[in-house]
């Protein structure tokens, strides 16, 4: 074979005159009659190669036949292209390779789309076809980063004196709050692996095995509903330290996050990231990773109900609910119709019963329900919640869940119609002191929030009997511009308060000793205090890469109904196959 002397993206001017190999796929053309210029393509880049059919007929005749993304080895003699001919745009630009022979490795049927132009296909289409549509340059860049993110990682925490473990993915199930995958025993009829949620309760016994300082870039799966920044398989920076408390994860988490988008993108991040605790993130932002790159923070309006005529929210507020609003700025050019988009946007996403709405003149309110608050109320309102003329309030009254959920969405979704988030700001912050439990309705019992090992907060042990949901963990998430990109916590590390914890949660001593025994167990033979946290490594490359779907960072993903549109999986197996499970598909009923 014509083996290559250069890759298609090194050669310069100082290389005019040499003899060189270079392969590749043949990626533009053009004829000139008797003459051809090709791009050849690899992943280093693309070089301008001439075919001149007066000083090499025979390689010339060989080109004219092949076509797009065939793939070549050409072997020919670098020449400095003359001033008027540079292309500063391409790294290669100065020169041209004058083709003497070329080798055919393979040829191309036509293309199912045009690898030099994503938006040329849909993307089921693409990704049919993932192993082209990687070839495309936005998808090379992103999986070169991808790589290049996983070793600065794999570097900071190693200079740490991290030590990476491998875990089980053949496991036990653990209760991170999806659905499990599960994984059919041959051996054992009737039981089953769980794949792992996260490497959670292995790297808890690491830390009582005493390597002090653990991380691991693994896989992770879950069985859940899919979104834009969801997959069922992901990646997980996955770490865990003994001897620590809440400040030192943040202060490691902190590091690592300026090293990588410093060194990956060049962009630095303040030392110390805000903090911001969970019961504010929901008044200010209405949720738990707040995007804090723009302001437009939700504001109380309960007393200002109080005080007017507006039943409807006086009677919200008597039944316990909230009343909530936010002041978008410059909005009071708003139609009727896009107060109506916006209305069934809070509606129909977030189960909001409507959206209330005054404009701001001068120094009035006008419009919507400004007619139930009285003047000096209004004026009340314009101070307080800092109006300015030619604002608009919106506001929503309701129980505290959909109050939260739709005003925080509304809020993200004005700054984008406004144009309010400058794409150049990196807003990262910690939220902290999450609730330990949440309440849950359907199920009449208390759910961990984050998941059961975690840590209460010890001043609020006195709580604990009384008022769980008063409780605070000291679990912290990390956010960054409105994607959670990280969490964890300090774990419990006494078999007895773990114990206490399962109570709570309603999960008896039975089901505890059969689900989590082997930890507990471990718990009685010198646990140290610990603690960690995990890194959606896909949604920090999707960030990096400014992307706004992790699929783009992930070689092979699967859409949002979990499907791999390239390989077909899931996909029916063979009767035996399933016999020698122990397993028998009962078809559903149609
Ligand atoms: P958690 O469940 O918060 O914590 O997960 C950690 C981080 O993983 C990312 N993530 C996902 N990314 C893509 N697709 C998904 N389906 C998905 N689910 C989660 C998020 C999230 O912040 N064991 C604990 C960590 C710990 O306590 O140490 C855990 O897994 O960015």
């Amino acid at each position: 074979m014509l083996k290559r002397s250069h890759n298609c993206g090194e050669l310069r001017n100082e290389n005019a005159g040499q003899e060189i190999v270079l392969n590749g796929w043949i990626s533009k053309r053009r004829d000139h009659g008797g003459l051809i210029f090709i791009d050849l393509r690899d992943r280093y880049g693309k070089t301008q190669i001439v075919f001149n059919e007066e000083l090499h007929e025979d390689a010339y005749k060989q080109i004219f036949r092949l076509g797009l993304e065939d793939v070549i080895g050409v072997k020919g003699v670098v020449v400095a292209r003359p001033t008027e001919a540079i292309n500063s745009e391409m790294p290669t630009g100065e020169i041209d390779v004058e083709v003497r022979e070329i080798h055919v490795f393979n040829e191309a049927e036509p293309m199912p789309f045009n690898v030099n132009d994503r938006n040329s296909a849909s993307e089921d289409h693409r990704l049919k076809f993932r192993y082209l549509e990687l070839r495309t340059k936005e998808l090379q860049a992103n999986l070169k980063l991808r790589h290049e993110s996983a070793q600065i990682t794999r570097q900071f925490l190693h200079d740490e004196d991290f030590i990476e473990v491998e875990t089980p993915v053949l496991m036990k199930s653990t209760p991170e709050g999806a659905r499990d995958f599960l994984v059919p025993s041959r051996l054992h009829e009737g039981k089953f692996y769980a794949l792992p949620q996260s490497p959670q309760t292995y790297k808890q016994l690491l830390m009582v095995s005493g390597f002090d300082k653990y991380f691991q870039i693994v896989k992770c799966f879950r069985d859940e509903d899919f979104r834009a920044d969801r997959q069922p398989e992901f990646t997980q920076i996955d770490i865990e330290m003994s001897f620590i408390d809440q400040e030192d994860i943040i202060d490691l988490g902190t590091r690592l996050t300026r090293k990588l988008w410093s060194e990956t993108i060049n962009a630095e991040l303040p030392e110390q990231f805000p903090v911001l605790n969970y019961y504010d993130a929901l008044e200010m932002y209405g949720n738990d990773k707040p995007d804090t790159r723009f302001g437009m923070e939700l504001q109380e309006f309960s007393e200002f109900v109080q005080q007017s005529e507006f039943y409807a929210f006086k009677s919200v507020l008597d039944n316990g609910g909230r009343v909530k609003a936010i002041v978008a700025p410059a909005c009071a050019k708003y139609s009727r119709k896009i107060i109506d988009e916006l209305t069934n946007f809070v509606k129909q996403y977030h189960n909001a019963k409507g959206l209330a709405w005054m404009k701001a003149g001068d120094n009035v309110l006008e419009g919507g329900i400004s007619k139930f608050f009285p003047e000096t109320i209004q004026k009340d309102i314009i101070e307080n919640c800092k109006v300015n003329e030619g604002d608009i309030v919106f506001i929503i009254g309701d129980d505290a869940k959909v109050v939260f959920s739709a005003l925080s969405a509304l809020r993200l979704e004005i700054a984008k119609r406004e144009n309010l988030i400058d794409p150049n700001v990196w807003a990262p912050l910690w939220v902290v002191d999450f609730p330990l439990v949440e309440w849950n309705e359907d199920e009449k019992r208390w759910d961990a929030l984050h998941h059961p090992f975690t840590s209460p907060n010890f001043k609020d042990m006195d709580k604990m009997d009384s008022n769980p949901g008063e409780v605070r963990s000291l679990a912290y998430d990390i956010v960054m511009n409105g994607y959670e990109i990280g969490g964890g916590s300090i774990r419990i590390h006494s078999a007895e308060l773990q114990a206490k914890i399962f109570t709570i949660l309603g999960i008896g001593d039975d089901e505890a000793q059969e689900k989590f025994g082997f930890l507990m167990n471990a718990f009685k033979y010198g646990a140290p205090p610990h603690g960690g946290m995990a890194f959606g490594f896909d949604r920090i490359v999707m960030l990096l890469a400014n992307c706004t779907q992790i699929r783009d960072v992930i070689a092979f993903p699967k859409t949002t109904s979990a499907i791999s549109l390239m390989d077909e999986s899931p996909a029916n197996v063979d009767e035996k196959q399933l016999q020698d499970l122990h397993l028998e598909i009962i078809r559903a009923k149609s």
